[in-house]
């Protein structure tokens, strides 16, 4: 067999490409909080609003990841910058496709959000932060969690016994002590509206 008349064709779709038929831009929606802020929730309403706009979107969520692709992971600090580090590179590929991502992880240290912001093209990385009061998200102990963290059964808590550093200037702010969480979700949407996104 000749490879004689045979060119090689260099398959080269490119995002802007895959963006153009899905007719709207891609990026990554990085909500970071606390465990307990709302960052699942108000990610989920986000999602819904998105879809009804016929938006492309997936969502990734810290509890589902470390079921599955971080299953190996813990909440040392060390492993902590290692599932935030994972699921930048998936979120990275995910905005390649086309797809506006969506991440609910706590990601608590600043120098690992802004590694994911550094993988991404400028204004594809947004950060949302789900700025929940400690005192409210205990308050709420949705998964009892804070409760075992207090009496010692789990070491390395957020909040408690492991670090959160807030972000200092997020694209997003979101106070969900003073609003719903279809008001927080609709200040996410309107953010996109008003970058071009949507
Ligand atoms: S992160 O710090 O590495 O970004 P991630 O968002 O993936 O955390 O996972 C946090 C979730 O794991 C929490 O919502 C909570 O349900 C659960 N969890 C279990 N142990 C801990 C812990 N020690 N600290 C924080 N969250 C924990």
């Amino acid at each position: 067999m000749t490879t004689e008349n045979i060119v090689w064709h260099q398959a080269s779709v490119s995002a802007s490409q895959r963006q153009a038929l899905k007719k709207h831009k891609s990026a990554v929606l990085w909500f970071t909080g606390l465990s307990g802020s709302g960052k699942s929730t108000i990610a989920n309403a986000v999602e819904v609003k998105l879809n009804q706009l016929a938006m492309h979107s997936y969502l990734l969520d810290g509890d589902n990841v470390r079921h599955g692709l971080n299953r190996d992971l813990g909440f040392s600090d060390h492993d902590r910058v290692e599932n935030i580090r994972r699921i930048g590179e998936v979120a990275k590929l995910f905005v390649d496709s086309g797809t506006l991502v969506l991440t609910a992880f706590i990601s608590p240290f600043i120098q690992d959000r802004e590694q994911v912001r550094a993988l991404l093209p400028e204004g594809d990385f947004i950060e949302v932060f789900v700025d929940t009061p400690l005192a409210v998200c205990e308050a709420r102990d949705p998964k009892g969690l804070y409760k075992k963290a207090r009496s010692g059964e789990i070491k390395h808590f957020t909040g408690i016994t492991s670090d959160y550093e807030a972000p200092i200037a997020p694209e997003v702010h979101l106070k969900t002590d003073q609003f719903s969480i279809e008001q927080t979700a609709e200040q996410v949407v309107q953010y996109l509206r008003d970058h071009g996104y949507v």
